[in-house]
């Protein structure tokens, strides 16, 4: 019998400001009804100045560790997925690390933009299956509002900050069935995110906020999300009936309701988070698997479908027997 990566614990935290449609549209011209229709977010939360991806991070991950009722000790690896580390190195998982106490483990950041914790959670996976590993943290952490350029509002819309965490731990009951992980780099232009002080000699990209075609982007996802549906299913040999919850990456209500419809998921059946909170990027996976566990619709036993789209482009799922 193999090795299953199975989730103790799970936790999230979300800054207390929120900004609201109407917030941002005396910023630029917009209006709550066009972000309501075209997105299906109504407020997100922004991190108040002394708040970081490594200290949502920490409060996420101690609440996940809290769960399962684990001394922070007994974690083998960290792996956090962010697109907006506090420092470029030490990755924001060093710094995780030193802040939950622990000296003997390994950490190391994901960085595959909004598909980010489905990649580290793949990654956790293959160490806990061969062996490598028995307790792995995974963490989502972004502060998505200080590279969201506050005068476009084709971006500064859609995004927000938060973190989310799980804990894997090596166990024979089923865990984490599949994960499915992908890369194209071919979409660059499409969505990026500048590092203005390393990149502006070759690509003139002197300003560190969030570029997005939004309409094309939305198109593959659409499309992507659509395939990677079809590649789990046939992988784990299930139909679409099996699924117990869809847990979708957060960006646009409308993306979420095309792969629902794929899988003839009842709205119901899917956990959506964005209209309080936005697009958290590589947070928002997380965030909404540990809403929808601590307020109890997903229950042990249960069939999740995890799936997330992002720069890159990334995309990637994740069956999971909760
Ligand atoms: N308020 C009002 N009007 C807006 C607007 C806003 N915030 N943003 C764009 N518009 C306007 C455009 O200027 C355009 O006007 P025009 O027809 O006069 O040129 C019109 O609305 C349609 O623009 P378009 O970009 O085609 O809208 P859309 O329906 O595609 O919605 C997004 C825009 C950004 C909401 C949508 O494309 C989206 O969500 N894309 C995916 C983004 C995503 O998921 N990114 C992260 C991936 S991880």
């Amino acid at each position: 019998m193999g090795t299953y990566a199975r989730i103790i614990g799970t936790g999230g935290y979300l800054p207390e400001s929120q900004r609201t449609n109407e917030d941002i549209s005396l910023l630029v011209d917009t209006s709550d009804a066009w972000i309501l229709e075209r997105t299906g977010i109504k407020s997100r939360r922004i991190a108040a100045a002394d708040e970081s991806a490594a200290s949502m991070a920490e409060i996420a991950a101690r609440q996940a560790i809290e769960v399962a009722g684990i001394a922070a000790e007994e974690i083998d690896a960290i792996i956090v997925a962010t697109g907006t580390p506090d420092r470029v190195y030490p990755s924001t998982a060093c710094l995780l690390q030193h802040r939950l106490g622990i000296q003997q483990c390994v950490g190391f950041d994901v960085q595959a933009a909004c598909s980010g914790s489905i990649f580290a959670l793949s990654i956790a996976d293959q160490y806990i299956k061969t062996g490598m590993y028995r307790k792995v943290l995974v963490v989502g952490s972004e502060i998505c509002s200080r590279v969201v350029d506050w005068t476009d509002r084709g971006t500064c819309i859609l995004f927000g900050d938060g973190a989310g965490a799980l804990l894997l731990e090596a166990s024979a009951e089923p865990g984490v069935l599949s994960t499915h992980i992908h890369s194209d780099g071919q979409y660059e232009e499409l969505l990026y995110l500048p590092n203005p002080q390393v990149a502006s000699a070759l690509t003139k990209d002197d300003v560190g906020f969030i570029n997005m075609r939004g309409n094309e982007v939305f198109k593959v996802a659409v499309n992507t999300l659509g395939r990677i549906v079809d590649e789990t299913l046939a992988a784990n040999n299930l139909d679409k009936t099996a699924i117990d919850w869809l847990v979708p990456h957060q960006a646009n209500i409308r993306i979420i309701e095309a792969t629902a419809r794929k899988l003839k998921m009842s709205m119901e059946q899917v956990v959506v988070t964005l209209q309080h909170q936005g697009n958290t990027s590589s947070a928002s996976v997380l965030l909404a698997l540990n809403e929808a566990v601590r307020d109890g619709r997903i229950q042990r036993g249960q069939i999740l479908l995890l799936e997330a789209f992002g720069a890159g482009f990334t995309w990637g799922s994740a069956l999971i027997k909760y």
